[in-house]
């Protein structure tokens, strides 16, 4: 069977995939993007919330901005709490103006699922089979089984946005990359409750039983995680204990606490830190969670999976626009170093609101210090805004 010629294949419909390949289409770069699991999966599957600006901003201007615009939530501060009081961070003011804005993933999914549908874009899903081969060569080929019919596509490049768990990393030879890996020793239970948010603004807590996070998806919908054990089961938390930790983790002196309803969607979250160098191997480029992964605590994965693909994007247009690779070879030099820029501070959150395992009396009065000094110190609240706010993309 003859291949098909296309400019870019990309392995994986995430946000990544998915945004990479409306960017190709407006910068006129025709691509094939395939995903091994169903669109309804890809839409429904509940995970990040929180935007930067910077990622707000790519949004809006590639023209997938109008329901974030409409239904996101501008937030311009937060709370840190601790010892049964909030402190609030002033997001904007210390940080010159910029802000965070909550819209889930998912609604990013299902915008950009819309755009690519509107554009004529291909985007195969419920592939069966997917494999690429020649990945060193002038060349690289993917290849796909959906629905029963096989497909050869011969790319000038191939994207890699298929996770952590997808097959373009692992096709790297080990020699020619570097993995650096840590994972954290517990999970998170997140879940999403009918209940409208207590507070206007996220609230992340450490409590002497562990970590809790305050967050939310809509007015109507609240969005709440508990830090727990490594080798938690979900059967082993029924909505009764999630209930009653939550509170006594949350719960402030004021009477502060989140609001109860039903619980709509529950799940279990491995922390893990993940990085690999170098994001590229020949034609083949790596973006989002198949080049670095970051524990949630920093909000910072689907952020990096933006910036590397408008990155991406960028440095193809202008392969195609001038011949010039200049940017496509500076691509993992500059992912690398915003993605390390994350790890460092995703570390720091983890390590400031997380209850380490076997933590001594002394771990406790020193991460208790920590946050005291934090919430009274504006170069030290100043440092955590302009991180978590995010940097700018160049
Ligand atoms: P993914 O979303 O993992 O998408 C990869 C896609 O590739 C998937 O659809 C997968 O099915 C597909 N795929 C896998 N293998 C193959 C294959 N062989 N062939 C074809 N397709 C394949 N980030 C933030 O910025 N802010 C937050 O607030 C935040 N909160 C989070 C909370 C939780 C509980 C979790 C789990 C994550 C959170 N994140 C957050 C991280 C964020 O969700 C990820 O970083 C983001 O999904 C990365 O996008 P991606 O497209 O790179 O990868
Ligand atoms: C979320 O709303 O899902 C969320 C918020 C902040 C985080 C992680 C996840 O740090």
């Amino acid at each position: 069977m003859a291949a098909e010629r296309i400019a870019v294949g990309i392995v994986g419909a995430g946000p990544a995939g998915l945004l990479l390949g409306h960017l190709l289409q407006r910068a006129g770069i025709e691509s094939v993007t395939v995903e091994v699991r169903s669109e309804p999966h890809v839409i429904e599957r509940v995970r990040a919330g929180v935007l930067e600006q910077t990622t707000v901003d790519v949004l809006r201007e590639a023209g997938v901005g109008t329901r974030l615009a409409s239904e996101g939530l501008r937030h311009e501060g937060l709370y840190l709490a601790f010892d049964g009081e909030r402190h609030r961070l002033d997001l904007t003011d210390l940080t010159c103006g910029r802000a965070i804005t909550i819209y889930g993933q998912n609604e990013i999914v299902r915008d950009l699922i819309d755009a690519r549908r509107a554009a004529g874009g291909q985007v195969i899903f419920d592939a069966e089979r997917v494999a690429i081969s020649e990945a060193d060569g002038e060349r690289p080929h993917l290849h796909v089984r959906a629905h029963g019919v096989e497909r050869t596509y011969a790319c000038d490049y191939l994207a890699g946005c298929d996770g952590f768990h997808g097959i373009t990393r692992a096709s790297m030879p080990p020699s020619a990359v570097r993995a650096f890996e840590r994972v954290h020793p517990f999970t998170w239970l997140g879940i999403l409750a009918q209940a409208a948010p207590a507070s206007p603004e996220l609230v992340y807590c450490l409590h002497e039983d562990g970590f809790a996070l305050f967050s939310m998806r809509s007015t109507g919908v609240t969005r709440l995680y508990l830090q727990c054990g490594p080798d938690e089961r979900l059967e082993d938390w029924p909505d009764e204990r999630i209930w009653r930790e939550l509170r006594a983790r949350l719960r402030m002196h004021d009477g502060w606490e989140p609001n109860q309803g039903p619980i709509l969607q529950k799940s279990l979250t491995g922390m893990r830190s993940f990085v690999v160098e170098p994001m590229r191997f020949g034609r083949l480029f790596l973006a989002g969670d198949a080049a670095h992964i970051v524990p949630p605590t920093g909000a910072k994965g689907l952020n990096l999976a933006v910036a590397d693909v408008w990155r991406l994007a960028r440095a193809l247009d202008e392969r195609y626009r001038t011949g010039s690779a200049a940017a496509l070879d500076r691509y993992s030099d500059a992912g690398l170093r915003r993605a390390w820029r994350a790890q460092r501070f995703s570390c720091w959150m983890t390590s400031l609101l997380h209850r380490p395992e076997g933590a001594s009396a002394f771990d406790r009065r020193r991460q208790l210090a920590d946050l005291d000094y934090l919430v009274h110190s504006r170069a030290a609240m100043t440092s955590l805004a302009e991180n978590y706010v995010g940097f700018p993309l160049d």
